[in-house]
């Protein structure tokens, strides 16, 4: 019966659990809020029966789809257009070929202006319209197995080809993957034949699913690939909103050698806004019609340089300035002489211009007095450089650096821009984005900033404003404040909030940064604005827009002036559990308001308080600990059995599971609790134990964790000896009492080598796991009810043979006297039966626990069952060595009728029991990145127990016993 302590152990981790769960589901919309809007399209699809298993084997088992729009393109037999180009689609885990409707149909719409007729933004330039093929893996869940991957990414390979057969020679194919279809993709390199890749949501730096050792095989050399290849590479990422895959994985690693790597997260994405879910990425309209639009302007780029700059134009989050701008400046050098051209601004004053109607260069007086000062310029409608919404007017804005005087005459020079970008300006008072709507197309706002170092003598910022028609408008402000710090400290927070003071004059843009405060994947900043009074602002140019970038690839915006409601949470994915990101060291909590500083908005904020959002970093703690949880749990389950083993080392029979659950919960309490604490704050390589590097204020996690897989195990416990009495009972009424085995010996070994043969043939060895669970299952139902009967047929004698006190000490004394002397009156088979019965159900214990460790592959297993039958095989996992020892011990305690392990000679010296300590301690240190070692060790260490505690007499009892 579960006692006291270990019930309230099994209660709280599964409260913890249900908070955990409940938090990480309010993640979506609390942190990161989605605002798509629906696409619509009139698929068709064509196989390509050409790409047969004369191309590839594989082609039994996948197959190659044309996409085409119904009306608008021609569906003929081959499909394939004389003059056009090839894109190729690979969806991810679980994924189908159809996914690719939104993006192809959104291409067509942009190519043609209706059915046939080409659109005259295409017309007038040798672009050519697209041909999406797609292949299907039948929904493999390739996340699982390595092999499934390996196979996608050779008949990929084969399909690139195949499809290039059918273009002129040195046609390159620009490829899209969704997911794991992004690994495929870039697995493919190096590959002359491949333009571009674009990715959607691929976790590329880390698996999410990290249970075959040869996927991580498969990103190790992939890091390579990501480092060298030259092909220009776009990941766009959904951010927070993505509940299939952490975002962190998501971001490329930088290129030491120059080549084109862009991480976009949706949230920054020009014109999108809005974070992205898993599956919507790749129907979400804000999202679609970029990449569509990229893709179609890739064909008309030879060079893998243009090729960049075309991927950068359409796939742009603003955190680098434009390829295009910064290489070629348009503007250069100016000379004015034409007062009437000109108009001068006084000091401190903003530039406004609403609904401009006269070509006319601006200038505002840079302050000699004052150090260095920050230009700030919003354009609505128009463009500075080659940063304009979609569809704006033609108004054009230039900024210089200007010199002389300007009643003669000002010469002016491009001022360079160090940030240039769109960003939103959600309308006052809903909610942004606006939920299953989002951004329009044509919103926003060009934001441009830079610093003015401080120059002697008149010195003008020159804001020209050029093809006017009297839409738009223009705000532009010098300012020389300094940005607002803070050097107050995380921990600081833990107990309450800081409150940080807007200046009084609040500029265009005022910055706030905390140097102290800790930017980790797993904390969430709450900001509430205090506001005086509330003019809503409704009539700004900009109502108040909090930009905060998280990342050097990340940022989001939040209006103040909707905000009253609705929490503001400051998240990140940099630095994140298990990703590598030394490359950025710097971990600041920093964001910026920017309004267009009217009157009425002006004095909005008075002050901000920052707090710890407790709900939402629960929510990232548990999307991102869930394997280690699973590990921890196997690692806790074989302490228990250890605990148990220790106690026999001194002679004392095999206590019961219940008791060696209380004799871990006191272990742990004394050392593991605070031995776990201690070694998070190490700083150890970022693949190992909890991956945070060893950062203070992440410690606590880890003996949360610790208590929850502990309490697992209890719970897990319980439902065993639920589904044991089950099991028991229902057996018990259909074979009426126990059956005793005798003599199935001979049957053992044959059996042994029919299900070794079939598992090299066919059946993966995960399944024979699964099967030596099930037998032993079977075998523990009729040790509990053994154990049962003893029990209720002797209650005055019951179980505790050794008295209490004794056996709670009894792992601390070395010299805990053999208490066998104490056992009265108890017959030695009985010994040896309660004895086998306590250690079956300890081993039932610790293999359950090693069953979600082998659950992937057998998914994978069934999935690919279903879908392509025998068809092919199922690669890898054929290695019948590997499931044998359990094989072997399941099937020996099924039947032994002695002692189920005997101690070898050596045990004298080293107990065997220290194997269960190098399973938890695999499963603690490696478990989270790398949980497939855990069951290497556990193999291992199992086949050890089988050679050295049971060894010849597996053989002996079978073969000779039965035969003499
Ligand atoms: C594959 O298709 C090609 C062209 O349609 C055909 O010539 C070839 O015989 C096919 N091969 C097989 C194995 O079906
Ligand atoms: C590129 O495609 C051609 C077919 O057009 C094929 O023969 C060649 O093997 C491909 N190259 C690579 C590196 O895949
Ligand atoms: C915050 O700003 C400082 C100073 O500009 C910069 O060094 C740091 O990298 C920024 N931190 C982040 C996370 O962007
Ligand atoms: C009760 O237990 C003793 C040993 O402890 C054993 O000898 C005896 O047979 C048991 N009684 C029954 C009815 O099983």
């Amino acid at each position: 019966m579960p006692t006291f302590v270990t019930s309230l152990l099994g209660i709280f981790s599964l409260l913890a659990l249900l908070l955990c769960y409940r938090a990480s589901l309010d993640i979506a919309d609390s942190l990161s809020p989605q605002g798509c809007r629906m696409s619509w399209m009139s698929p068709s699809y064509v196989q390509q029966q050409g790409f047969n298993l004369s191309w590839s084997p594989l082609a039994r088992r996948y197959s190659l789809w044309l996409y085409r729009e119904v009306g608008w393109d021609s569906v003929q037999e081959t499909g394939q257009r004389t003059d056009s180009l090839p894109v190729i689609f690979i969806p991810g885990n679980a994924g189908s070929s159809h996914q690719i409707r939104s993006i192809a149909s959104s291409a067509t719409r942009h190519y043609y202006s209706s059915p046939y007729v080409v659109s005259p933004a295409f017309a007038s330039r040798s672009l050519k319209p697209l041909d999406f093929f797609a292949v299907e893996f039948n929904e493999d869940l390739s996340a699982f197995h390595g092999s499934t991957l390996e196979s996608q990414i050779a008949y990929t390979s084969q399909a690139i080809s195949y499809i290039l057969s059918f273009y002129p020679l040195g046609t390159k194919i620009i490829v899209m993957g969704h997911s794991m279809g992004g690994i495929v993709a870039t697995s493919l390199f190096p590959s002359s034949n491949i333009s571009a890749i674009i990715t959607m949501s691929t976790p590329h730096t880390l698996p999410p699913a990290r249970f075959d050792s040869r996927i991580d095989t498969l990103y190790a050399s992939l890091r390579t690939s990501l480092e060298e290849d030259a092909t220009p590479i776009v990941s766009l990422c959904g951010g927070a909103t993505d509940m299939m895959i952490p975002s962190d994985s998501c971001i490329l690693p930088k290129s030491s050698k120059g080549i084109f790597r862009r991480t976009v997260f949706t949230s920054a994405l020009e014109g999108a806004w809005t974070g992205v879910g898993h599956r919507e990425m790749v129907w979400c309209h804000q999202v679609r019609w970029r990449v569509a639009r990229a893709a179609l302007e890739l064909g008309g780029a030879r060079r893998l340089a243009s090729r960049a700059v075309i991927l950068d134009k359409w796939l742009r989050d603003g955190h680098a300035l434009p390829l295009e701008a910064s290489s070629l400046d348009q503007d250069g050098n100016l000379e004015i002489s034409d007062p009437s051209k000109l108009e001068v601004l006084q000091i401190g004053q903003n530039l406004v211009l609403k609904n401009p109607s006269v070509s006319k260069t601006y200038l505002l007086p840079v302050d000699d007095s004052a150090s260095s000062g920050r230009l700030t310029v919003f354009v609505s409608q128009g463009r500075i450089s080659s940063v304009s919404p979609e569809n704006a007017s033609p108004l054009r804005v230039s900024v210089f650096s200007c010199t002389g005087h300007p009643s003669t005459s000002v010469h002016c020079v491009t001022q360079k821009p160090e940030t240039l970008k769109l960003v939103p300006n959600p309308v006052p008072g809903k909610p942004f984005p606006v939920p299953h709507e989002g951004s329009d197309e044509s919103d926003g706002v060009v934001l441009y900033e830079a610093h003015i170092p401080q120059i002697n003598g008149h010195h003008w910022i020159g804001v020209g404003v050029n093809n006017v028609n009297g839409q738009g408008w223009i705000v532009a402000g010098l300012d020389f404040k300094t940005p607002v710090v803070s050097q107050a400290r995380t921990f600081s927070l833990l107990f309450g909030t800081l409150s940080l003071s807007v200046p009084a004059d609040e500029g265009l843009a005022t910055s706030f940064m905390l140097p102290n405060m800790l930017s980790n994947a797993l904390v969430v900043y709450r900001v509430i604005p205090h506001q005086t009074f509330m003019p809503m602002c409704s009539d700004a140019l900009l109502p108040p827009l909090l930009m905060h970038t998280s990342h050097p690839a990340e940022t989001h915006y939040f209006p103040l002036a909707t905000a009253r409601n609705r929490r503001t949470l400051l998240h990140t994915h940099l630095l994140a559990p298990f990703i590598d990101q030394t490359s950025y060291l710097s971990s600041w909590l920093n964001f910026t308001i920017y309004s267009s500083g009217e009157r009425g908005c002006k004095r909005e904020f008075e002050k901000f308080d920052v707090a710890i959002d407790w709900s939402a970093t629960l929510g990232r703690w548990a999307s991102r600990y869930i394997t280690t949880l699973v590990c921890w749990a196997a690692g806790v389950a074989s302490l228990v059995v250890f605990a148990a083993w220790s106690q026999q080392v001194y002679g004392a029979p095999m206590p019961s599971v219940e008791q060696s659950l209380i004799n871990y919960t006191r272990f742990m309490f004394r050392y593991l609790l605070p031995g776990s604490l201690a070694f998070s704050i190490l700083p150890l390589p970022r693949s190992l134990y909890m991956g945070n590097g060893g950062v203070f204020l992440l410690a606590p996690i880890t003996p949360l964790i610790l208590l929850i897989a502990s309490g697992l195990v209890c719970v897990v416990w319980w439902i065993l000896l639920l589904l044991l009495t089950v099991i028991g009972t229902s057996s018990a009424l259909i074979f009426g009492s126990r059956i005793e085995k005798v003599g199935v010996a001979k049957r053992t070994i044959l059996s042994l080598i029919v299900i070794c043969a079939m598992i090299f043939v066919f059946v993966p060895w995960q399944v024979a796991y699964l099967g030596c669970w099930l037998l032993h299952l079977h075998t523990c139902a009729s040790s509990t009810q053994y154990l049962k009967r003893e029990i209720s047929s002797n209650v005055s004698e019951a179980v505790p043979l050794v008295d209490h006190a004794r056996r709670r000490d009894s792992i601390d004394s070395p010299n805990y006297p053999p208490p066998a002397i104490q056992v009265k009156g108890s017959s030695d088979t009985g010994d040896i039966k309660r004895g086998n019965a306590n250690h079956n159900l300890h081993l039932l214990l610790l293999m359950t626990w090693l069953l979600p460790l082998t659950a992937p592959v057998l998914a994978v297993w069934v999935r690919t069952l279903l879908t392509a039958g025998y068809t092919t095989p199922f690669d890898g996992d054929h290695n019948f060595l590997a499931v044998l020892p359990f094989l072997v011990l399941t099937d020996f305690a099924s039947w032994t009728p002695g002692a189920l392990f005997e101690k070898a000679n050596f045990e004298k010296k080293v107990s065997l029991r220290w194997v269960l300590v190098a399973i938890a301690g695999t499963a603690f240190l490696y478990g989270s990145r790398r949980p497939y070692l855990v069951l290497d060790v556990a193999r291992v260490a199992v086949w050890g127990i089988v050679i050295c505690r049971i060894g010849r007499r597996y053989w002996g009892g079978s073969s000779w016993a039965s035969a003499a």
